[in-house]
């Protein structure tokens, strides 16, 4: 099999974590005999000053044209006085939807071996393991009519959802379930909203042919408590897009930084892999940035577009065997960490090193994985 795979590096530490997400990337397919091609385009901020535009259509063709889509970041403080429709930002939006996937899943677990860089108590994060599916092409992100009024002085957004937007997410997030613990929670504001009301009403129809599956309802601002307050009680949560943004970063907290935090934008023509986490401008071309994130989104690429959950689950175990070694990025390191007593014992790496480290696990883990059945 040939993989072709666009690569985005985009903008600030973008270009950093996604160098060593397509090493593990590369390693993996490699050890698999699969042959893959990457092929890097101009996103954001970066296309802006080269091409004038966030998303040349060069970029854009070669997306649609491809595999899979794997990006770093977009964003940047020299863009922060233009308006929406001509910041970086926009140049993802955009391509958001030229791919078509309406289902961003975000995986938040709690790692046991740097439960330390969490504020949270470890008998509050014991065990969490999180599923967040956002709807990721709807909602207020998108509604018309949006815009400024006349005099500068009002503005207005529209949050506006159909029942097939809503019924496809929440196909996805059901076949999730069935793969975990078969619980989904769905995150609306139903007590205020009618966009929400329809939700929940569309979501409680839909649950009807997953009769195996447990489904609740919470309103986001309880949610977004109980996430702190509970977040081992949590399987699948599925949510419309702007809380699913909201909730999602939250939700870094349980993992112990941003920087952990994988994502898969599925369900359309080709699917889009980004870590949650920024451009963070105030650490770029410092080689600092943590390309876990990064490396945990090559996995789900490996399971979702290249249908190898067996090499997904292998660099997932690679990230937890880095971690349990002590090896940190500067984000998980001791000054950030709630308990320096631990923390001494950590080695604090850059983000290249990390990501070689991850490279040289992976091929272990497969080599023991391969000798164990050899005998
Ligand atoms: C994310 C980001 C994006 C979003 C921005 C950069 C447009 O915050 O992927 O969570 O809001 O969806
Ligand atoms: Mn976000």
């Amino acid at each position: 099999m040939r993989l072709n795979i666009t690569v985005l590096p985009g903008d600030g530490v973008g270009s950093e974590v996604t160098r060593e997400a397509v090493r593990v990337l590369r390693t993996v397919l490699d050890l698999y005999g699969y042959e893959v091609s990457f092929e890097e385009h101009a996103i954001g901020g970066v296309a802006i000053r080269q091409f004038g535009t966030p998303l040349p259509d060069e970029t854009k063709h070669a997306c649609t044209n491809s595999h899979a889509v794997l990006l770093g970041a977009v964003g940047g403080p020299e863009f922060d006085s233009l308006p929406p429709g001509q910041r970086p930002e926009s140049g993802l939006l955009a391509l958001r939807q030229a791919l078509g996937g309406f289902a961003n899943l975000r995986p938040a677990i709690a790692y046991a071996a740097i439960a330390d860089c969490s504020p949270l108590r470890p008998d509050v994060l014991k065990g969490a393991d999180i599923l967040f599916v956002r709807e990721l092409l709807g909602g207020i992100y998108f509604g018309e009519p949006r815009g400024f009024d006349a005099s500068g002085a009002a503005a207005h957004n529209t949050m506006r959802y159909s029942e097939t937007e809503i019924e496809r997410v929440a196909h996805v997030a059901f076949r999730q379930a069935r793969m975990r613990h078969r619980k989904v929670t769905s995150v609306d504001k139903a007590n205020v909203l009618e966009t929400s009301q329809l939700w929940r009403k569309t979501v409680t129809r839909v649950a009807r042919e997953y009769p195996e599956i447990r489904l609740d309802h919470m309103y986001v601002d309880a949610c977004a408590m109980r996430l702190i307050t509970h977040p081992g009680s949590f399987d699948v949560v599925v949510t419309e897009n702007l809380f699913g943004d909201i909730l999602s970063d939250e939700a870094a907290v349980i993992s112990g930084s941003l920087g952990m935090l994988a994502s898969a934008t599925i369900g359309g023509k080709v699917d889009l892999y980004e870590p949650v986490h920024g451009s963070a401008p105030d650490i770029a071309g410092r080689g600092i940035a943590n390309p876990l994130g990064a490396i945990a989104s090559a996995a789900m690429l490996l399971r979702h577009s290249a249908g190898l959950e067996q090499g997904a689950q292998d660099v997932e175990d690679a990230i937890r065997e880095v971690l349990d070694k002590g090896f940190r990025t500067a984000d998980l390191s001791p000054q950030h960490s709630a308990d320096p007593q631990r923390g001494r014992t950590k080695r604090v790496v850059s983000t290249a090193e990390m990501g070689a480290l991850v490279e040289s696990t992976v091929a272990d883990v497969v080599d023991r994985r391969r000798a164990y059945h050899a005998v």
